[in-house]
């Protein structure tokens, strides 16, 4: 394991009036886009679209706030 190195340290975004629910996991460089929901116990590997709804191991889309 001390082989491998480092990984780069990548911050997240929260951008506004997100709603994070319970036991989230928000994976390094991960956006999440104003006005979404992540949905409880969500792994979030990828950027989450404004005004989306996501949720599931990989985080997928569940529905559109729209
Ligand atoms: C995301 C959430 C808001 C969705 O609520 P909703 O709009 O009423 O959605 P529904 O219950 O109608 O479910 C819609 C679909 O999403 C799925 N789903 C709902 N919650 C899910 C979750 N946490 N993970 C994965 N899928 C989920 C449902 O199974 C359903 O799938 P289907 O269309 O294939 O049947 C809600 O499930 C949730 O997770 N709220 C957060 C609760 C919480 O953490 N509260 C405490 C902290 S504030």
């Amino acid at each position: 394991m001390i082989k491998q190195g480092y990984t780069e340290n990548k911050p997240v975004y929260i951008e506004d009036n997100v709603w994070i629910g319970r036991r989230v996991l928000i994976m390094p460089g991960v956006c999440i886009g104003t006005g979404s929901i992540v949905a409880a116990g969500a792994v979030v590997t990828k950027n989450v679209e404004p005004y989306s709804i996501v949720g599931g191991n990989p985080a997928k889309i569940i529905k559109y706030r729209k």
